[in-house]
């Protein structure tokens, strides 16, 4: 194994490294439809509580695994646990980002198309069945797929401090700034403030133990659990940082932009008078509509930093997966150099982008299991592979490394954290573990 140099220069650069790859498309193009279609606020408490008792645990136990055995997922199973099975973890969590980063370059893809289009001023009032045209054609698609894997690997290229730490600094409180002037022009139209109420009034009518299991799923999703990107993250956070901030601060940044983005889809929606339970579409296929409609150059101007926002997510969070197999592959003893290793598997991943990509038109009807490339490999990642990762993360921290190790890596050294300790000791071991196990059964059952 090769050791790391590199490593974020401070805490806030480790925030907005962790925070980049937690908000994504899972906020702001997943969040608020799944809002929409599970009950609106009733939908948000339990994500929240989803966020604290499950991801929160699962997010300190692959960052004490990252920053003790200071190695990408597969090197660390074998520090911290040598000649043992759980090297098969590892293996796992490098196969896992790159079969997600395969589909999630799609929808980053269509979020270059529309960010072209809001470019050349291109939305009118007359936006019906363009975004069902635009997915399911042949080409467009696959080239917008390429400019954004393309991009993905550029940023890696780089390396952990000009490529990662860079691009998120500089473009994740660029993202704040525009997600919070979006909300705030989207709960002054008139009309929006029934979207407003339909994000803070509850309605427990709508809950079951699916909408449960959506919440807890989601709250894996958008913090990257159970995938090795905390983990890889985690191996370049030097040891005066205190991972406790780190998580929860990553934790609070990945919640308000769910909370604004909700902010900005939903007033939107109700003001154009749209229903909110529309499904995958509703940013791309929803918002161009009401934007459009405003047929003005303030209306063109909205869209363009919408969609810029979007695509500026997506690319902080594509990184994130691209890295954790460059890591692997660069630290291995007779390792790969980063540029052979990020091209090798920008190229795995864009062709398999391009399965993907193409299920929505000419390989609409090849099926495995009654499910198309997309959806066969996003349920695959989302419904199992994902818990199942971070199910074995909670147990490797919880049960394999002694408590002395992770007392050690949580309050460095007995300097920090110490009253809290016994508290997320308790969720690792134990509650975490078990709420993924019903995350699985529901899976399985409903
Ligand atoms: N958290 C990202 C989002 O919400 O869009 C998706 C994601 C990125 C999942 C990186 C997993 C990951 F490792």
């Amino acid at each position: 194994m090769k050791p790391i140099k590199e490593k974020f220069g401070g805490r806030l650069a480790v925030i907005w490294a962790m925070a980049g790859s937690a908000i994504g498309l899972g906020n702001i193009w997943r969040f608020p439809y799944l809002v929409g279609q599970n009950g609106g606020a009733a939908f948000i408490l339990i994500y929240m509580a989803a966020v604290v008792v499950l991801a929160l645990p699962i997010f300190l136990a692959e960052s004490v695994i990252g920053r003790r055995s200071g190695c990408d997922t597969f090197g660390a199973m074998n520090k911290l646990a040598p000649g043992s099975k759980w090297k098969w973890l590892g293996l796992l969590t490098v196969i896992t980002p790159m079969i997600l980063l395969s589909y999630y370059s799609v929808v980053g893809g269509w979020s270059v198309e529309y960010f072209f289009k809001a470019c050349c001023f291109s939305f009118d009032g007359n936006t019906q069945g363009l975004f069902a045209r635009f997915i399911s054609s042949t080409w467009a698609p696959i080239i917008t797929h390429t400019l954004f894997i393309a991009a993905t690997a550029a940023i890696i290229l780089l390396g952990v401090k000009k490529g990662i730490e860079l691009f998120t600094k500089i473009t994740m409180p660029l993202l704040l700034v525009l997600i919070l002037f979006l909300a705030v022009y989207s709960v002054l139209l008139p009309g929006a403030g029934k979207g407003v109420e339909y994000l803070v009034k509850p309605d427990f009518s709508k809950v079951t133990a699916d909408v449960v299991a959506t919440a807890m799923g989601q709250a894996f999703f958008s913090l990257s659990l159970g995938v090795g990107t905390i983990l890889t993250y985690a191996s370049y956070v030097s040891k005066k940082e205190n991972l406790m901030i780190s998580a929860g601060g990553t934790a609070f940044f990945d919640l308000l932009f769910a909370l604004l983005a909700g902010m900005v889809v939903m007033p939107a929606v109700f003001a154009a008078g749209i229903r909110p339970g529309e499904g995958p579409g509703l940013v791309f296929d929803t918002l161009p509509y009401i934007f459009g409609q405003m047929h003005s150059v303030a209306g063109g101007i909205v869209a363009l930093l919408f969609f810029l926002a979007i695509l500026v997510a997506a690319l902080t969070s594509s990184i994130s997966l691209l890295e954790v197999g460059v890591a692997f592959l660069v630290q291995r003893r007779h390792g790969l150099t980063r540029q052979k290793a990020t091209i090798l598997l920008a190229i795995l991943t864009w062709l398999a982008g391009i399965l993907c990509s193409l299920s929505f038109g000419p390989l609409a009807h090849v099926t495995i299991l009654g499910k198309t490339f997309f959806d066969l490999f996003d349920s695959l990642c989302s419904n199992w592979l994902m818990p199942l990762g971070g199910l074995l993360f909670t147990l490797f921290a919880g049960w394999k490394m002694s408590k002395a190790d992770v007392r050690d890596e949580l309050t460095n050294g007995g300097s920090c954290n110490r009253t809290i300790f016994g508290v997320a000791y308790f969720l690792i071991r134990y509650v975490a573990p078990v709420g993924i196990v019903v995350v699985f059964l529901t899976n399985l059952f409903l």
